[in-house]
């Protein structure tokens, strides 16, 4: 054997990326079963091939598991039997020896569960509470520390509180049915921080809304949370929220259309808080009693409303969710808004951020930006000097062409130097022939290499090659407006574009032929004197 494998540590990471990699050095996709088998089936024969091999191949084996049918079917044959419609039937009592092998394999477990499946596969039920019996410290996984449950029986409800160990750092729990919050779980959960005090992200995922109070017990006794997902009723109150010291991220979702209850909810900082709700409004009035400072402000309403109804809500999270820190916003809704001109944002719509000079990214890619014009593009972005990142109008097509013209382009990226993401409508027909006065002259960013035109309007591609590939001499790719909410004439929008990447290419492949053979001449000459 070969010297570097008498090294467990070197071992571990060849066997870890069996799993990772595949026995043929190509990236594993998880949902590949096939390759998984292949995978499982390798680990299996080197855990055999020798003695210093058995534990790290064991556990590179077991480390991950999308459901427990493989533990239970590793138990001796005599005990079980699988049915036609492959379900794992139990055929005797179980005794301490089964329970011993079961042990064996299971306390390697760290990963269980994934979000498409149901984490008992076909064992029955009589089957897993014979083995629950045997578990001395009510664990069926004693290391596990990460658990994604989707689905299971019913009947399965009180196994739960086995799979909730001391390692467990996430979770993640998606109700199969409505009762799911509201029958066994809230005395499990109310235990959580006794049974599972490392955790550190905890995610209550839709689509049935979780009781307050029983969130509130699961949560509030955890010391090292930073992340929590939630569905609460927008009649809930939230004020406990307050309550998570330490967490660094919230992604809470408010179902229900009743007016909320207004909370009040303080924390010093947050990096990152995503909030869903029913409309605009709702968002505003759900906030109306929270200070909470974030860096990162996202807010995705599932139906929008007017221009004015937005710039309102925004007015109102001044000094509640809107503080200097913030860095990044993202305002979107689920449902796109009507294409109607009282929807389209104006100079007006922008102001109550503009005061935000930190901003580095702005993501507002689903609403109309068409009543904007360079004036009032350059005085938004004029407040945004640092800005890295910012989308405006691109997602959807609308009815109203957009003011915007190449000239707000270039004042764009000679105001935010540290652009490198942008995506931007603007009125590509009116660009500058390039006889005349250059514009933008000495505007270049060579960071920007993908450009999001939405359903920006062009005639000529090469005029608009020469004048783009001034300013942004890097582009590799266009995207115009997203296929579903796409409008009239976007194929041959997304065709004209297609020839401006190609001019820009051409010229590029022109450019650096011209400077080779530009050296090649002078070398040429030097040679010859
Ligand atoms: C927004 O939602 C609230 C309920 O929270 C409702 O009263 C209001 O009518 C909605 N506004 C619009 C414009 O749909
Ligand atoms: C590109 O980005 C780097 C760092 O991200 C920055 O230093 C540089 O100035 C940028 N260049 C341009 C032309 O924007």
């Amino acid at each position: 054997m070969h010297a570097c494998l008498l090294i467990p540590e070197i071992v571990k990471l060849i066997f870890t990326n069996i799993y990772v990699y595949g026995t043929d050095g190509s990236l594993v996709n998880f949902g590949d079963h096939s390759f998984q088998r292949v995978a499982r089936r390798s680990l299996a024969a080197l855990s055999r091939a020798c003695r210093s091999f058995k534990d790290i191949a064991l556990d590179a084996l077991w480390v991950k598991l999308d459901n427990l049918e493989p533990l239970f079917a590793c138990l001796p044959r005599d005990l079980w039997t699988m049915t036609g419609d492959r379900k794992l039937l139990i055929k005797r009592p179980v005794t301490t020896a089964d329970w011993s092998v079961f042990e064996q394999y299971a306390s390697r477990v760290r990963i269980l569960g994934n979000v498409d499946s149901d984490l008992f596969g076909g064992i029955d039920s009589e089957f897993v509470y014979a083995m629950m019996g045997f578990c001395s410290q009510s664990l069926l996984l004693p290391n596990l520390r990460t658990l994604y449950c989707k689905g299971y029986p019913h009947v399965l409800h009180p196994c739960m509180r086995y799979l909730l160990g001391p390692n467990l750092v996430y979770l993640l729990l998606v109700p199969p049915t409505e009762g799911f919050w509201s029958n066994i779980m809230p005395s499990v959960l109310s235990g959580l921080s006794r049974h599972s005090p490392q955790l550190e992200v905890v995610e209550f995922v839709g689509p049935y809304a979780m009781c307050p109070r029983v969130s509130e017990l699961a949560l509030c006794g955890l010391k090292h949370l930073r992340k929590v997902t939630l569905v609460l009723p927008s009649r809930g109150d939230l004020s406990w929220l307050s309550r998570l010291i330490g967490l660094q991220e919230l992604r809470i979702t408010l179902a229900g259309i009743l007016p909320p209850l207004r909370s009040q909810f303080r924390t010093s900082y947050l990096d990152k808080l995503v909030i869903r709700s029913f409309n605009w409004t709702s968002s505003g009035s759900s906030v109306a009693g929270w200070v909470v400072p974030c860096r990162q402000l996202q807010l995705i309403p599932a139906f929008s409303e007017s221009a004015v109804a937005v710039e309102c809500v925004l007015r109102m999270l001044d000094k509640r969710l809107l503080f200097d820190v913030l860095e990044h916003i993202l305002l979107d809704v689920v449902l796109e808004p009507a294409d109607h001109i009282d929807n389209a944002f104006t100079l007006q719509t922008f102001s109550p951020l503009m005061r935000f000079s930190g901003l580095k990214e702005v993501d507002l890619s689903t609403f109309c930006i068409s009543l904007l014009d360079d004036d009032d593009l350059g005085s938004i972005v004029k407040s945004w000097p640092r800005l890295e990142c910012l989308h405006l109008g691109t997602r959807c097509f609308w009815q109203t062409p957009p003011k915007i013209t190449f000239r707000g382009l270039v004042a764009l990226l000679s105001t935010c130097p540290n652009l490198r993401n942008l995506g931007l409508v603007f009125d590509a027909t009116k660009v500058d022939s390039p006889t005349a006065e250059k514009p933008g002259r000495g505007v270049r960013n060579t960071n920007i290499t993908s450009f999001h035109v939405g359903f920006s309007p062009i005639e000529q591609p090469l005029q608009v090659a020469v004048a783009l590939s001034a300013v942004l001499p890097c582009l590799g790719e266009f995207s115009v407006e997203s296929l579903l909410s796409g409008g009239p004439g976007r194929a041959e929008r997304e065709a004209k574009w297609g020839e401006v990447l190609e001019h820009i290419s051409h010229t590029l492949i022109k450019k650096e032929e011209s400077k080779a053979t530009g050296s090649e001449t002078r070398g040429l000459r030097r040679r010859s004197t």
